[in-house]
């Protein structure tokens, strides 16, 4: 192997440990982003840390007390530009600096207009080495709301459909308890767990009394950690009973539909009713909300996908038929298959009796 194709691989090696250290934070940091910091000296690791939550130190932070002297004439590997602003906590490059590091090594740029370069540009300006990209798909990955929230203002959405072999999500009088299996729904959760908001549709509330909050995690005894998602209902008729089951915790509900003074009075934030993307926009630039899952019927679901604003869709399919009257996941009428539309394949998983298909909405016509 070439010197260079090692030195890469070495950078790839440590930059890895620096991603599955971010994912410790997945899900208390929002609306900041995950980030992981690894320090390497003479080919020995000699301190790492997470960005556990926001108002608490960034990973840099935590790396270079864990490093210590050591710090002085390292390597740190950051999976995102360090921060180059006074926020809640001061700037990471500035303290890189100070630290003395010898190079920094940045997996994924950060499209913040308060860093945007300005990071990269400090540590350069003090002479330090640095080298950008390193493992940055995978690094992306981390913050798919975040890093698009910050260069286009709007979130990144998921979309959730569970249904039958013939692609029905419940039956005609609504019943849709359950359509899939205790591992499919358990998934459910990290997705949940992972966004800043889950949207439905009024009809689901009505028919299901859902309460769409986080309530199992593998590996989270204590789910106080965690930041709970808010809940988003979609009502523009004003029919949300106040005696929902998600309003027992009126603090993380948010309506779009008329105004209504006993929802105000239990603290639910009301936005006007207005189109989907208008509203997702308001939810980054108004409550820093970056990722977005949609859990609703098929009504809603249509309307994201057919305003092409579903980033994913993530698709549980169950081993069982569910018949002509049951209702279908898309209620959309197409006519000739140039309508179609179409979905890369990400990911194919296994879970119990059921399947996960992650899919990508495709530009592609026929
Ligand atoms: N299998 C699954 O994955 C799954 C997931 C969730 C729900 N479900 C099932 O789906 C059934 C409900 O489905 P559904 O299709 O009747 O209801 P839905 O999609 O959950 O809700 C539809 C309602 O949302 C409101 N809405 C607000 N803004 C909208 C917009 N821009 N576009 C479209 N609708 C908007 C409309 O009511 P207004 O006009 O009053 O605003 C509309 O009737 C339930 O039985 C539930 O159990 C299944």
């Amino acid at each position: 192997m070439s010197e260079s194709n090692l030195v890469r691989e070495q950078h790839e090696f440590w930059m890895r440990r620096a991603i599955q250290l971010a994912y410790q934070g997945q899900y208390s940091t929002r609306p900041n982003p995950n980030v992981g910091c690894v320090i390497v000296k003479d080919g020995q690791h000699v301190g790492e840390g997470f960005h556990p939550k926001a108002g608490q130190p960034h990973a840099e932070v935590f790396a270079m007390r864990d490093a210590g002297e050591a710090a002085r004439g390292a390597t740190a590997y950051v999976t995102l530009e360090p921060c180059a602003h006074y926020g809640r906590t001061p700037p990471c490059a500035k303290g890189l600096v100070e630290a003395g590091v010898a190079q920094v090594v940045v997996a994924c740029p950060d499209p913040n207009p308060l860093v945007a370069g300005k990071g990269v540009q400090i540590l350069r300006d003090a002479g330090i080495e640095v080298i950008t990209g390193v493992c940055e798909a995978e690094a992306h990955q981390l913050n798919l709301g975040f890093l698009k929230a910050m260069a286009t203002s709007m979130p990144h959405v998921r979309l959730k459909v569970a249904s039958s072999l013939d692609g029905r999500t419940a039956m005609a009088s609504g019943e849709s308890k359950w359509i899939t299996g205790e591992l499919a729904r358990q998934d459910v959760q990290h997705w949940r767990a992972i966004s800043g908001a889950v949207i439905t549709g009024i009809e689901t509330v009505l028919a299901d009394d859902c309460q769409l909050n986080v309530r199992q995690l593998d590996g989270i005894d204590d789910l106080s950690k965690i930041v709970q998602p808010q809940r988003i209902v979609l009502d523009r008729q004003g029919r949300l009973p106040l005696t929902a089951k998600m309003l027992e915790q009126p603090e993380s509900v948010m309506v779009m539909g008329p105004f209504r003074q006993e929802l105000a009075d239990l603290g639910v934030v009301q936005f006007e009713i207005q189109p989907l993307a208008e509203l997702l926009k308001i939810l980054v630039q108004q409550h820093q909300i970056y990722d977005v899952m949609v859990e609703a019927g098929a009504t809603l679901s249509t309307a994201f996908l057919q305003e092409q604003l579903v980033d994913e869709m993530i698709s549980y399919v169950a081993p069982t038929l569910l018949g002509r009257s049951a209702r279908a996941m898309f209620t959309a009428d197409f006519n000739r298959m140039a309508e179609q539309l179409r979905f890369k394949l990400k990911d194919v998983t296994q879970l119990g009796d059921d399947i996960r298909l992650r899919l990508i909405p495709s530009q592609e016509t026929l």
